[in-house]
């Protein structure tokens, strides 16, 4: 019979094929996820892991999409889970100076449009691009609607409309918390 065991997310910047691996080793597992593998990272550990990574969990939402990691570890077979899909806990705005995407006219349009919250519309978009979601809220009232996103569909002209409002907006800094540019 099979059995699933919860293993930790790998989550380093640096290509793992030993860690993709480890997961493995013991016999009880098959594949393994992975965190914040842009697809230079993605595409290492497809090459040379044993193991075929199952789960890619990375920060993306409309403002954020990253269609080419997304595409390519679809394409590869690797699920895509979105972190921080609302745009979190932080506003954009304190620190990256961008507007969060539930303050995004065109996504507030679309709300009103299909009769749902922001959320409701921004987390039906990621679905829709076939990537699992993973909304937090600490209020009982949020995590209800938030899961109230099955009972409508965005036409394919919104999703057209969506694609064009990526403004590239990352919420996920290490060079703001840790004033160290990791991606230099
Ligand atoms: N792998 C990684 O590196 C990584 C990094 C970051 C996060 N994550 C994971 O991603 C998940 C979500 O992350 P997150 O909390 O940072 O981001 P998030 O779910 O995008 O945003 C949570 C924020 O949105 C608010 N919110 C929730 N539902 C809302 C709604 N319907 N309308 C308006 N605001 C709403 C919440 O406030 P209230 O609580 O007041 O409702 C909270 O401030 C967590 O499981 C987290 O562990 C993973």
């Amino acid at each position: 019979m099979a059995t699933s065991i919860a293993l930790p997310i790998i989550r380093t910047r640096r290509p793992s094929p030993k860690l993709c691996s480890l997961a493995s080793s013991s016999g009880k597992t098959s594949s393994s996820p992975l965190s914040n593998y842009d697809i230079f990272l993605t595409r290492d550990c497809l090459a040379y892991s044993k193991v075929k990574p199952a789960v890619n969990q990375i920060e993306t939402r409309p403002c954020f999409q990253r269609d080419s990691l997304v595409k390519f570890c679809q394409k590869h077979g690797v699920c895509v889970t979105a972190h921080t899909p609302l745009g979190g806990s932080v506003a954009n705005k304190e620190w990256f100076g961008s507007v969060s995407c539930l303050d995004e006219p065109v996504l507030k349009g679309l709300a009103e449009k299909y009769k749902k919250t922001v959320a409701q519309v921004v987390l039906r978009w990621g679905i829709q691009r076939n990537t699992v979601v993973i909304p937090k809220s600490s209020k009982s009232e949020r995590l209800k609607d938030n899961i109230v996103v099955f009972d409508f569909e965005l036409s394919e002209e919104d999703m057209g409309i969506i694609k064009s409002i990526d403004k590239e907006y990352r919420t996920n800094q290490p060079a703001k918390f840790w004033v160290i540019n990791l991606y230099a």
